[in-house]
């Protein structure tokens, strides 16, 4: 088992990463506080784990929130199911959410426990590979609306983030495949060895070797904690980083609706279409660009923006949480292993827009 830490101060909380975690009482319990503990899961992922997790809760008060599976659920009318939850069971202060399944479970989980008579405490026992490297770490939590993506959320820290890596056995290989794709973010805005790393070994790591995923998971939460310790409310441009490609992929997330493109496979895109315009800018090199593209598509992952008219999407990321004043800013390469926050001219930002399957060459 590897032990990570996110260093913020009293509020610092531990990564476990490791094959059985799931029933390790001795790693959960001293992260709960009351006797009270909601698990919250969604129809897919309760079947096939919430047993292994309660049992290791034995002597504690267990109430369950099953949530219907999908992206197209995360918004504030099934918030709304976990407080009606918390209510029936007649939850107090000292009460602790657990969050058992993939993003959408845990950005709904956390941004309940942060509600509820004003902040509960969470758990995060994320089940995705997605979850596992990205976004059970650092405290973001939210919904959807329908106007916008995470757009109804606030920060709220765990208490511990177990990865147990065995449930990465039943994701469905689209998913896995989705999960990579903040994995090679990570390579790209920050660490070019990590990016190398994923170059030689992503047969493997789509095989579902366990012990080349156990290293990505650490080095992608080693990432992740890294930028949330350094920025962990976005004050600067450094956490803003970690939005590689969504500003793009959440425009796709959005115009196509929620859940026809799994999120991991519009930031994919995204990225790729953010690689293309810092080409533009004279940031990078038609062969990087080649470079990002070829992973990406070795990752099994799309890299075709879908058919959307340039006009949309700007409508779309205009909403962008990043946008200062009216003006869109946009996480950019300065080169591969080097991402910045900038704005970008409408004309080569259009061109990005346009070039559809032909991102990377220039007209
Ligand atoms: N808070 C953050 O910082 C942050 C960062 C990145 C993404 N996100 C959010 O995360 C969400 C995407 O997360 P996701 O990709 O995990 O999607 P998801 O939560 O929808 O899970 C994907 C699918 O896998 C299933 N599943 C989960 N674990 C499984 C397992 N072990 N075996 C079999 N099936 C399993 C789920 O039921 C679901 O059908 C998006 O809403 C995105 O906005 C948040």
């Amino acid at each position: 088992m590897h032990t990570l830490n996110v260093a913020l101060g009293h509020r610092s909380y531990p990564i476990h990463i490791g094959a059985g975690l799931l029933g390790r009482s001795d790693l959960l319990l001293p992260h709960i506080h009351g006797r009270q503990v909601l698990v919250v899961s969604n129809e897919t992922v309760a079947p096939l784990y919430l047993d292994a997790l309660i049992g290791a809760l034995s002597g504690y008060h267990v109430a369950t929130c099953i949530l219907p599976d999908g992206e197209s659920f995360k918004d504030l009318q099934h918030l709304d199911r976990i407080f009606t939850c918390l209510l029936e069971q007649r939850f107090n202060r000292d009460c602790t959410l657990i969050a058992l399944g993939g993003g959408v479970v845990g950005d709904m989980t956390g941004f309940a426990a942060a509600a509820y008579q004003r902040g509960v405490d969470f758990i995060q026992v994320p089940t995705t590979l997605l979850a596992q490297v990205d976004s059970s770490v650092g405290g973001k939590t939210g919904v959807n609306h329908a106007l916008g993506k995470n757009m109804i959320g606030v920060f709220k820290q765990p208490n511990v983030v177990l990865i147990d890596t065995d449930v990465l056995t039943t994701l469905p290989a689209r998913e896995l495949k989705a999960g990579l794709a903040e994995v090679i973010k990570y390579g790209l805005i920050r660490d070019l060895p990590f990016l190398a790393w994923l170059e030689q070994n992503i047969p493997g790591l789509l095989a579902g070797d366990a012990s080349l995923l156990a290293e990505a998971i650490r080095q992608s939460c080693e990432n992740k904690a890294a930028v949330v310790a350094a920025d962990e409310l976005e004050k600067s441009d450094l956490r803003a980083l970690l939005n590689l490609g969504h500003t793009f992929g959440h425009a796709i997330e959005t115009g196509m609706g929620y859940g026809a493109w799994l999120h991991g496979e519009a930031v994919a895109t995204g990225m790729l279409m953010a690689a293309d315009l810092s080409m533009r800018l004279g940031w990078l090199s038609a062969d990087d660009v080649l470079r990002v593209r070829t992973l990406l598509v070795r990752a099994g992952l799309p890299v075709d923006p879908p058919q959307m008219a340039v006009e949309e999407f700007l409508q779309h990321m205009s909403v962008d949480k990043k946008v200062k004043e009216g003006r869109l800013r946009l996480v950019l390469l300065q080169a591969l292993g080097h991402a910045v926050v900038s704005e970008a001219p409408p004309e080569l930002l259009c061109a990005t827009l346009s070039a559809g399957s032909a991102l990377g060459v220039l007209k």
